[in-house]
């Protein structure tokens, strides 16, 4: 059992309301055209996620939402933003495609300088997750790996390429979270998402990482945000709370139900501007 206190850190979120949320196209196995979505309560799913990080001291941003890109409220692929550098997002899929440059105009709109087209396809923090000095970057299913060289040459960070296996966790926010992104050794993860090679290199890096079982991951619970002491994650992924706590973290239960029928969760709604 840890004793030195966790910190929380303010941090900056750009999120992107679900006014045109919908689920009629299927790019991961998450996704059921046939299932019907309840707006109302998807709208009302995300005001409870925004208003919490705000109820925590943070700031939300809010991109405007488009009427032809439903899955837009997955804020977090749109880019990856580290030292106010802005590498853009290049979707794998053409039904998201048009979702980059909305996101490279609102940094434009708001002072960023350093705002950068990709040449390769990545997701952008769909598939980067920052550490305090790395980025772990995920390929197999989304993100090229030919984005990796690309996004290490950007943010000058060394940047560790894991390989994704499992289609339900089609990006690396859904199989990894870094939860204390003040050191380069805080994360949890499920290791059943990554090749054999890629779960080793975790192992040598992360020794002391939270596994996360099949059933909280397939929760979706790794899907989390956290500020250092906060961790805000899906509150089906009841076996990550008791072993959060026992590292000093405050987790956050949030149901997010309703954008889970498109394969995401809290961290997918949420992209952080660093
Ligand atoms: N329907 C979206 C897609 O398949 C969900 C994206 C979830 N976002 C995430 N960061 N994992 O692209």
């Amino acid at each position: 059992m840890r004793t030195s206190p966790r910190a929380s850190t303010p941090r900056r979120y750009l999120m992107c309301p679900p006014t045109y949320y919908r689920v009629t196209y299927s790019i991961n196995p998450w996704m059921d055209p046939g299932k019907p979505v309840d707006l109302q309560l998807a709208l009302a799913q995300w005001e409870e996620l925004r208003d919490r990080y705000r109820a925590l001291g943070h700031t939300v941003e809010v991109l405007a939402p488009r009427t032809d890109l439903p899955d837009m409220v997955f804020a977090a692929n749109g880019a990856t933003v580290v030292d106010g550098r802005v590498l853009g997002a290049r979707f794998a899929h053409p039904e998201r495609w048009a979702e980059a440059a909305a996101h490279r105009e609102w940094f434009r709109a708001h002072g960023y300088e350093a705002v950068r087209e990709p040449e390769h396809i990545n997701e952008g923090e769909g598939d980067f997750a920052v550490t305090a000095t790395w980025l772990l970057a995920g390929r197999g299913f989304r993100s090229s790996p030919l984005s990796h060289p690309e996004a290490q040459e950007f943010f000058g960070r060394p940047v560790i390429g894991l390989d994704l296996v499992d289609p339900r966790y089609y990006h690396l926010d859904t199989a990894l979270c870094v939860l204390d992104d003040s050191t380069d050794a805080e994360v949890m993860y499920y290791p059943g998402a990554f090749s054999p090679g890629s779960r080793a290199v975790l192992e040598r890096l992360f020794p002391d990482a939270l596994i996360a079982t099949e059933e909280d991951a397939a929760a979706l619970g790794l899907n989390a945000v956290s500020d250092g002491k906060h961790v805000l994650l899906p509150q089906a992924a009841v076996g990550l709370f008791e072993p959060l706590r026992a590292r000093g973290y405050e987790p956050i239960g949030m149901d997010l139900g309703e954008l889970l029928k498109g394969g995401g969760s809290v961290k997918c709604c949420t992209q952080e501007l660093r």
